[in-house]
C-alpha cells in the first residue's frame, strides 16, 4: 500500500540555525507580550505575579517547549503527522490544535493586528484625540450591544485585514527558507531595536519610575492565594510561548538532525519572558507619566486589557512632550510586526499538516488557507467583533490550549514514553536533558494543568463568563471547540498518502 509510494516532496529545512531560532521567537513574541503580560501583572499583584508566572514557566513552559520541539524533530512532521507517528489513534489531537488555532485564534488575532495597522496610520494625525475611549469603541469599532447584534462590517478594518492576510500569504507562500526565515531575519532585529528605543524613551519621562516601580512591579503577595491569578499565569504561558498550537512541532520538523533542542527551547522561552518584562517597563512608564501629568490616581488611567493598548496608551501618546506622532507610529508598528510574525506561524503549521497528509502543492494550500482565513476573520470585523473575540479567546485559550497540552503530555509521556524522546534528544544534542523532565511531562505538568482546569470549570459553571448570556457562551465558546474537534476527527479518519511511520522511516533512510 502506501509504503511503496515515493515521497512526492522534499521536506524543507531552515537554512541556518539562527533562522529557526528567530522564527520560533517570532511566533512566541506577539501581542500577548506587549500588552497582555503587563496588564496581567498589574491586575494580579504586580511584581508578585512574577512568582506564578515563573512557576508556570518552569513546570510547564520549558518542559513542554522541549517536548514539542523534540517531538517535531524526532518525527519530522507537522503536529498531526508527529502524533500519528506515535499512534494513529491520536492523530486527531494534532488536527484539533492546528484547526482551532487556524480557524479560531488567528481569525481574531489577525483582526487585532489590523486594528494596530489602522492605529499606526491614525498616529500620524493623532486621530483618537481628544477622547480616545469614544474614538475606539464608538467611532472605530462601533461596538454593538451584544454578540449576536453583528451589524455591518467595519470598512477601515477590512482594508487593514486584507493587508495582514496578504502579507502573511506572501511570506508563507514563499516557503520556509525564502519566506519565513527571511521575513523573521528582518522582523526580529527590527522589533528588538524599536522596542529598546521606545522603552528607553519612555523610561526617561517624568513619572515613569513611579509607574514601573509602584504599579507594574510593586508586589502584593496576598494575591497569590487567589486561584484565578495562577490560572492567568498558566494560560498566559501557553499563549505567549505558542505551545499547544502545533506550531513549534512544525517549525522543529525543518531542523537538521544534529540540533540543539534543549538549548534552543530554553533560549526561546527565556527570551520571550525577557521581552514581556521589557515591554511592561515601556507600557507602565508611559502610564506613570500620564498619571503624573493628569494628576489622576493610577487606577483611573489604567484600563481593561484591550483598552490598555487602544485607549489608555493612545491617550498617553497624545500627551507626550514631543514627537508624539512618531512615538505612536513606532508603538503600533511594533505591535504589527510582533503580531504578523506570530500569525504567519500558524499558517505554516497548518499548511505543513495538510501537505504532510495529502501531498497537495504548498502554494495552492497556502493560497486557499489565506483566503479562508481572511473570509473567516470578517466575523470579528463586524460591530459585534469585540464581544465574539472576548468569548472565543477565553474558551479557546483557557480550555483548548490547556486540554490539548494535557493530552500531549499523556501521549508523549506515557504512550511514546518520555524516556524514549529524552533518549532521542540526548543522542542529538550536546545539552543533555535530566531525567526529571520525564517526571514533569508524565506527572507534574498534566497534574497541575488538570487541577487548574477542573477548578476553572467549576467557576465557569457557577457564573457565565464576562456576564454574557449562556446562549452566547454555548454557541460561541463551547461550540467553537466542539466543531473544531469534530472537524479534526473527520480529517484524522481520512487515509494518508504515505503512512506517517513509513514517511519517517524513509526520511531517515534518505540521509
Ligand atoms: N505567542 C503569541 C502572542 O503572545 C500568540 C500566537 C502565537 C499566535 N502563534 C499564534 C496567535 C498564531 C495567533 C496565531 O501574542
Amino acid at each position: 500500500m502506501e509504503n511503496g509510494t515515493p515521497l512526492p516532496h522534499h521536506r524543507p529545512q531552515w537554512k541556518s540555525h539562527i533562522g529557526f531560532l528567530l522564527a520560533a521567537i517570532g511566533s512566541a513574541v506577539g501581542l500577548g507580550n506587549i500588552w497582555r503580560f503587563p496588564y496581567l501583572c498589574y491586575k494580579n499583584g504586580g511584581g508578585a505575579f512574577l512568582i506564578p508566572y515563573g512557576v508556570a514557566l518552569l513546570v510547564v513552559g520549558i518542559p513542554l517547549m522541549i517536548l514539542e520541539i523534540g517531538l517535531g524533530h524526532k518525527m519530522r512532521g507537522s503536529a498531526p503527522a508527529s502524533f500519528a507517528s506515535v499512534s494513529r489513534k491520536w492523530e486527531w489531537l494534532g488536527w484539533w490544535q492546528v484547526i482551532f488555532v487556524m480557524f479560531g485564534i488567528v481569525l481574531y488575532y489577525s483582526v487585532v493586528v489590523s486594528w494596530c495597522v489602522n492605529f499606526f496610520f491614525y498616529s500620524f494625525d493623532l486621530r483618537w484625540a481628544p477622547d480616545p475611549n469614544a474614538f475606539f469603541f464608538q467611532e472605530y469599532l462601533m461596538v454593538s450591544e451584544g454578540p449576536f447584534a453583528l451589524g455591518d462590517l467595519r470598512t477601515p478594518m477590512i482594508g487593514a485585514l486584507l493587508a495582514v492576510w496578504g502579507v502573511s500569504w506572501l511570506i508563507v507562500f514563499k516557503g520556509v527558507e525564502k519566506g519565513l526565515e527571511r521575513a523573521n531575519k528582518v522582523f526580529m532585529p527590527l522589533l528588538l531595536i524599536l522596542t529598546v528605543a521606545i522603552v528607553a524613551w519612555s523610561a526617561r519621562l517624568p513619572g515613569a519610575k513611579e509607574g514601573v516601580l509602584s504599579f507594574y512591579l510593586r508586589p502584593d503577595f496576598s494575591r497569590l492565594g487567589d486561584i484565578g491569578v495562577w490560572m492567568d499565569a498558566f494560560g498566559q504561558i501557553f499563549f505567549t510561548l505558542s505551545i499547544g498550537f502545533g506550531i513549534m512541532i512544525a517549525y522543529s520538523s525543518y531542523l537538521p538532525r544534529k540540533s540543539e533542542i534543549v538549548r534552543d527551547s530554553i533560549t526561546i522561552t527565556l527570551f520571550n519572558a525577557a521581552f514581556s518584562f521589557l515591554a511592561g517597563i515601556g507600557v507602565f512608564s508611559v502610564l506613570g507619566y500620564m498619571a503624573r501629568t493628569t494628576g489622576k490616581p493610577f487606577e483611573a488611567v489604567v484600563d481593561q486589557s484591550i483598552g490598555l493598548a487602544f485607549v489608555a496608551y493612545p491617550k498617553a501618546i497624545s500627551m507626550l512632550p514631543g514627537f508624539e506622532k512618531l512615538f505612536g507610529a513606532i508603538f503600533f508598528g511594533i505591535l504589527v510586526i510582533a503580531g504578523l510574525s506570530s500569525a504567519i506561524s500558524i499558517l505554516e503549521a497548518f499548511a505543513s499538516a495538510i501537505i504532510d497528509k495529502f501531498h497537495y502543492p504548498r502554494k495552492t494550500v497556502v493560497s486557499i488557507l489565506s483566503g479562508l482565513g481572511f473570509l473567516g476573520s470578517m466575523i470579528f470585523a463586524t460591530r459585534a467583533g469585540i464581544h465574539l473575540l472576548d468569548i472565543a479567546d477565553h474558551f479557546i485559550t483557557q480550555y483548548g490550549l490547556v486540554v490539548g497540552a494535557i493530552f500531549e503530555c499523556v501521549l508523549v509521556g506515557w504512550i511514546l514514553k518520555a524516556v524514549k524522546l529524552r533518549g532521542h534528544l540526548n543522542h542529538s544534542c550536546r545539552w543533555k536533558l535530566p531525567a526529571v523532565w520525564d517526571f514533569s511531562v508524565k506527572i507534574v505538568a498534566p497534574g497541575i494543568l488538570g487541577a487548574l482546569l477542573l477548578s476553572s470549570l467549576t467557576k465557569e459553571l457557577a457564573d457565565p463568563y464576562g456576564g454574557y448570556s449562556w446562549t452566547a457562551i454555548i454557541l460561541v465558546g463551547r461550540d467553537w471547540l466542539l466543531y473544531t474537534l469534530f472537524a479534526a476527527v473527520l480529517v484524522a479518519s481520512h487515509s494518508w498518502k504515505t503512512e506517517p511511520r513509513s514517511r519517517m522511516r524513509r526520511k531517515n533512510e534518505d540521509e
